[in-house]
This record gives C-alpha cells, sequence and structure tokens, in this order.
C-alpha cells in the first residue's frame, strides 16, 4: 500500500502516424493521494484527455511511469472507473442493466449493489427506464454508477458535466462531493470550468499545450461545502485564470 492512489512520473507520449509524430505531453508528473479529489484545466488540444487514458490503462503506448497504488498500469481494470464526457451507454438497456453492465443481476451481491448505487445517484424509480428517457444529468448520473459499482480506488472523468446546463451542472457537482464523501474515492477530473475546478478539488492542476505539460498546481484550502461567491473562492479564481493566462500569453488560446 501507497499513500498515492496513482503516480505519474515522466510522462511522455507521442502519437505517430505514417509521415508525423505529434509530441504531445512532455515530462508530465502528477500524484494523486488517496482520497484526493484533482482536477486538470487547460488550453484544448494539451493532452488532458491523453493523460486520463493512459492514467485509465486505455493507451499503453507511453514513456514514464504510470502506477495504480505501487503497481505498473499495463491496461484497463476494475480498479479504475472512467467516465467520459458523453454517457456512452447502450440505448437498448435498462437504467439498472446499463449500471451492471457484463455483471448479472441475478446475482443477490450485483443486485444490491446496483441497488445502492442507483440510490447514491439519486435515480430511485428510474431502474426500468431506458437511456432516451432520461435527461442528460440522469444519463450521466447512470455512467457514474456505473463507473462505481466496481468499487473503483480511482474515478477518472473527462469533463463529464462539459454537456449540460449550470443547474444541473450545479446539481451534478454536488452530488458528484457526495459520493466522494460517502465512497472514499480517489478523483481525477478533466474540466473546463474553472468554478467547477474550484468548487470540488483539494488541488487544481493548470496545464500547458505543445507539448501538454503541468504549468501550475493550486491547492485549494478552502472547507466543503464551498461557497462560489465567497472571498477566498474569487481569489483562488484569479490565481486560476492567472495561470491559464500566462498559458495564452505563450500563444495558445484558452477556450472555455
Ligand atoms: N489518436 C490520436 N492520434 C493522433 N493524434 C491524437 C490522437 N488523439 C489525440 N491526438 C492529438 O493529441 C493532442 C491532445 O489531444 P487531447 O484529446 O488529449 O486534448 P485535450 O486536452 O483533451 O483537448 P480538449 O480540451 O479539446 O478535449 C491533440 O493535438 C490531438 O490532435
Ligand atoms: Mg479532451
Amino acid at each position: 500500500m501507497t499513500a498515492e492512489a496513482l503516480e505519474i512520473s515522466q510522462l511522455s507520449k507521442t502519437f505517430r502516424t505514417a509521415d508525423k509524430a505529434t509530441h504531445v505531453l512532455d515530462n508530465v508528473q502528477l500524484s494523486l493521494k488517496k482520497q484526493e479529489f484533482v482536477s486538470i484545466i487547460g488550453p484544448s488540444g494539451c493532452g488532458k484527455s491523453t493523460l486520463l487514458k493512459i492514467a485509465a490503462g486505455l493507451d499503453v503506448d507511453y514513456e514514464g511511469l504510470v502506477q495504480l497504488d505501487g503497481i505498473d498500469v499495463s491496461g484497463p481494470s476494475k480498479e479504475k472507473g472512467f467516465i467520459f464526457q458523453e454517457h456512452r451507454l447502450f440505448p437498448w438497456a435498462t437504467v439498472e442493466k446499463n449500471i451492471a453492465a457484463d455483471l448479472s443481476l441475478k446475482n443477490p451481491e450485483v443486485r444490491q449493489k446496483v441497488d445502492e448505487m442507483i440510490e447514491l445517484v439519486r435515480l430511485q424509480g428510474f431502474e426500468k427506464a431506458y437511456p432516451k428517457q432520461l435527461s442528460g444529468g440522469m444519463a450521466q448520473r447512470v455512467a457514474i454508477a456505473r463507473a462505481l459499482v466496481r468499487n473503483p480506488q480511482v474515478l477518472l472523468l473527462d469533463e463529464p458535466f462539459g454537456a449540460l446546463d449550470a443547474f444541473t451542472r450545479n446539481h451534478m457537482q454536488e452530488s458528484l462531493l457526495d459520493i466522494w464523501r460517502q465512497n472514499k474515492t480517489s478523483m481525477l477530473l478533466v474540466t473546463h470550468d474553472i468554478d467547477e475546478a474550484i468548487f470540488l478539488s483539494n488541488r487544481v492542476v493548470v496545464m500547458d499545450a505543445r507539448p501538454g505539460r503541468i504549468k501550475a498546481i493550486i491547492p485549494v484550502d478552502l472547507p466543503y461545502p464551498r461557497n462560489r461567491v465567497s472571498a477566498s473562492f474569487q481569489q483562488l479564481r484569479t490565481q486560476v485564470l492567472s495561470a491559464l493566462d500566462h498559458v495564452e500569453e505563450e500563444g495558445n488560446s484558452y477556450e472555455i
């Protein structure tokens, strides 16, 4: 057992095609402690999704060290839950079947766990609904439940709330904090939303592009639940924006 849930060290990644090599990540160092919530923010194309996929074991073609609880990451595993920007639910399956995925609901342990997760993401009454009958926020909650049902040590979230309206987004952020507190899962979240990063995380990692590297790591020492309109929240917003401005000054555009 180590204190780090996820340890990324000297990570570099180059995409190679027949005529071109794109150096996407350069010497990235990042550790995620157990039960820590870290957000990553940075310009479009700086390699955030690439970094998350490598951490998840979905891409194993990299240089450097990526370890989960002290063991090299060599492929996807049940210790790592991944939540994509779009929910990727099976349209032909009900909510409960989507959550169980390849696990059988006939197994009483699976049934109990699925029910617990449905309660956690507040979808009671929608067990038999199909994805097309759900709102975007509900569908994303099903995706979160599906990832959590396997008790992952680490949850990797790639802009999970990007497509949601501000109201649903705030609600989902609060749900995610509840889930984090109850399940004690370590969280690594990619977002374009500075407020979301500050509202949720223990640390905000600011990335720079071409090639992607870590520009700044900003600790957020505010107690939970956080007040988005407080002076200390505003101060942190300025700090993150200023780190992003430095990224922009060097010729990259930051898109929110
Ligand atoms: N499979 C691939 N083959 C070649 N290049 C790729 C591949 N996937 C990503 N890239 C390149 O790697 C860079 C980083 O992409 P990535 O998707 O990680 O960025 P991102 O930071 O997640 O951007 P966004 O904020 O827009 O989601 C981009 O320049 C992209 O073109
Ligand atoms: Mg991305």
